[in-house]
C-alpha cells in the first residue's frame, strides 16, 4: 500500500496533503499567503519563499494529526518541482527531499500543471481518456490532448499573458485589490458586458493560440474614461470578463471539433470563474462533449492535486526517485 505525503509551494499557497491508496485523500492543509502579499499588489517571491519555510513543518504536523498518521506511515513524498517561483519551489523540494531522506523513503517530483490537469479526476475517477484539457491559471493558458497520465500533447497556448494574469492585471487597472481575478469576477456580476466593445484577440483565426495582452491595453484605455463612476467600472469588468470567456470558449470548442473529443476537462485557478464554467458547459454539451471541472476548492493551488497526481503515477508504475537530489524546474 502506498501512503503519500504531498507538498505544494510553487507560488503563494503552502499546500500539504496525505493520500492513501485505499481511501484517497485523508488529510489536507492549505495556507494562503494572500494577506502577506496584498500590501504589494502581487506576489513578492522572496516573501513567499520565507513564508513557505515558516509554514511547512506546522502544516505537515497538522495533516499527520488529522489523518492519525505518524511520520513512519508515509512511504512516498511527492512535491511540486515546477513550474513556479524558483525560491518557493526550492523550499518545498528541499523540505520534501530532506523529510524523505530522514525517513528513508523515495520521492516523486510532480509537474504543477499535471496536478491541475488531473485534479477533476479526484471527483470523477471513472472519467475515461482521451480528453481535451483546458488549463487556465495565473501562469498558463493551454489546450491539451490527453491520452493518459503522462501522455499530453499541446494543442496550443497563449503567446503572451495567461488568462489568470490578464484577470489580475485588469483588476489592478480597475483599482481592485489582490488577488484580482476573483474580485474582478465579483464586480463583473453587477456589470453590463455589452457596454464596452473590447477586442477578442485571435478569436477568428483557426489556430489554437491565445493572446491577452492587447485586451489588457484596451481595458487600460477604456478605464481612463470612466472616472469615479462605479457602474462604468462594473460594466468594464463585465465586458473584459466576457471577452476573455468568449475567446477561451471559442478555442476550446475548436479543439474539441478538431480532435473529435467526447470529453473536456477544465482546470486551473480561472475555472473557479462561474461564468466560464456555465459557458463551457452549455456550449460543449451542445456539441455532445461532456465537461468535467475540479470541485471549486481544488481549482486553485493546493496539495491534494499533487498527492492525487502522484498516486496516479504510482498506480501506473512510474518510477520513484531515491537520490534525494533537490529537483526544481521553475520554467518546466
Ligand atoms: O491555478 P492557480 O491557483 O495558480 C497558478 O498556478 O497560477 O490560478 C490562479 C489564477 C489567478 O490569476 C487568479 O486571478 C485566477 O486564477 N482566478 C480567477 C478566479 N479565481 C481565481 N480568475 C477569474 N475568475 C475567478 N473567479
Ligand atoms: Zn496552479
Amino acid at each position: 500500500m502506498k501512503r503519500i505525503l504531498a507538498i505544494e509551494t510553487s507560488c503563494d499557497e503552502t499546500g500539504v496533503a496525505l493520500w492513501d491508496d485505499a481511501s484517497g485523500l485523508v488529510a489536507h492543509e492549505l495556507f494562503s499567503q494572500v494577506a502577506l502579499h496584498a500590501h504589494y499588489g502581487g506576489v513578492v517571491p522572496e516573501l513567499a519563499s520565507r513564508d513557505h519555510v515558516r509554514r511547512l513543518p506546522l502544516l505537515v504536523a497538522r495533516a499527520l494529526t488529522q489523518a492519525r498518521w505518524t511520520p513512519a506511515d508515509v512511504d512516498l513524498v511527492a512535491y511540486t518541482a515546477g513550474p513556479g517561483l524558483a525560491g518557493a519551489l526550492l523550499v518545498g523540494a528541499a523540505f520534501a527531499e530532506s523529510w524523505a531522506f530522514a525517513r528513508g523513503v523515495p520521492t516523486m517530483p510532480i509537474h504543477h500543471l499535471e496536478g491541475h490537469l488531473l485534479s477533476p479526476l479526484m471527483a470523477a475517477p471513472d472519467l475515461a481518456f482521451p480528453f481535451v484539457a483546458l488549463l487556465v491559471s495565473g501562469g498558463h493558458t493551454q489546450l491539451l490532448w490527453v491520452e493518459g497520465v503522462g501522455r499530453y500533447r499541446l494543442l496550443g497556448e497563449t503567446i503572451d499573458d495567461a488568462a489568470g494574469e490578464a484577470f489580475d492585471k485588469t483588476a489592478k487597472i480597475l483599482g481592485l485589490g489582490y488577488p484580482g481575478g476573483p474580485q474582478l469576477a465579483k464586480l463583473a456580476e453587477q456589470g453590463d458586458a455589452t457596454r464596452y466593445a473590447l477586442p477578442r484577440p485571435l478569436m477568428q483565426s483557426s489556430e489554437i493560440a491565445f493572446s491577452f495582452s492587447g485586451l489588457k491595453t484596451a481595458v487600460a484605455l477604456a478605464a481612463e474614461t470612466i472616472g469615479d463612476d462605479p457602474q462604468a467600472k462594473a460594466d468594464l469588468a463585465a465586458s473584459f470578463q466576457a471577452a476573455v470567456i468568449d475567446v477561451l470558449v471559442a478555442k476550446t470548442v475548436r479543439s474539441v471539433e478538431m480532435t473529435g473529443a467526447r470529453r473536456l476537462v477544465a482546470a486551473g485557478g480561472v475555472t473557479a470563474n462561474a461564468q466560464l464554467r456555465a459557458r463551457l458547459a452549455a456550449e460543449l454539451e451542445a456539441l455532445g462533449c461532456s465537461v468535467v471541472f475540479p470541485p471549486p476548492q481544488w481549482c486553485t493551488d493546493n496539495g491534494a492535486m499533487i498527492a492525487h497526481a502522484a498516486a496516479q503515477r504510482v498506480r501506473l508504475g512510474f518510477p520513484v526517485k531515491t537520490d534525494y537530489r533537490v529537483m526544481i524546474h521553475p520554467r518546466w
